[in-house]
């Protein structure tokens, strides 16, 4: 099912993400559900609370369109590893018609449950690096927009209340 993605400044987006204790119906719906959401928005990654729902789990999938999807389910993602720079344009279904540099790591390890509950490493640079910090960054209620600086955030907050304000 589609599920509603929520946008900012909705709240519910600052809010820290639960761990998930157990693999349960429950969590295989919600992981069959922000597939599809993220499938249909487009985009190339989800986390849980976009869609209201405070769990440690997001779905990736970065695979270039004339290639088979291929999607990563992560539930409670840490990353274990770190390093190099990278500063790329990101953006957010959370939220819309914005995008802006950037500070990641190049390079992470991250370890997480997959649906089975087996414990599965991915090393990844690139935009699966980028992808793996900016989906984790939700479970901690962290836009990317947070990662601005001060003069940048402030013009983004003033566009978003300008937008908001016109919507009316
Ligand atoms: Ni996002």
């Amino acid at each position: 099912m589609i599920r509603e993605i929520l946008t900012y400044p909705n709240p519910a987006l600052k809010k820290k993400s639960a761990p998930v204790a157990v693999i349960s119906d429950a969590v295989r719906e919600l992981v069959r559900d922000m597939a599809e959401t993220m499938y249909d928005a487009p985009g190339v990654g989800l986390a849980a609370p976009q869609i209201g729902v405070h769990q440690r789990v997001i779905v990736i999938d970065v695979s270039a369109k004339d290639e088979p999807p291929e999607l990563i389910v992560a539930i409670n993602p840490v990353i274990t590893y770190s390093e190099g720079e990278a500063f790329e344009e990101e953006g957010c279904l959370s939220v819309p018609h914005y995008a802006a540099n950037v500070r990641r790591h190049a390079r992470v390890i991250v370890k997480a449950l997959d649906l089975e509950g087996v414990e599965r490493t991915w090393r990844a640079e690139d935009l699966l690096a980028i992808a793996f910090q900016h989906e984790i960054d939700h479970l901690e209620g962290i836009l990317f927009v947070d990662h601005l600086s001060p003069l940048k955030r402030e013009l983004f907050i003033r566009k978003a209340r300008k937008a908001a304000e016109e919507k009316q």
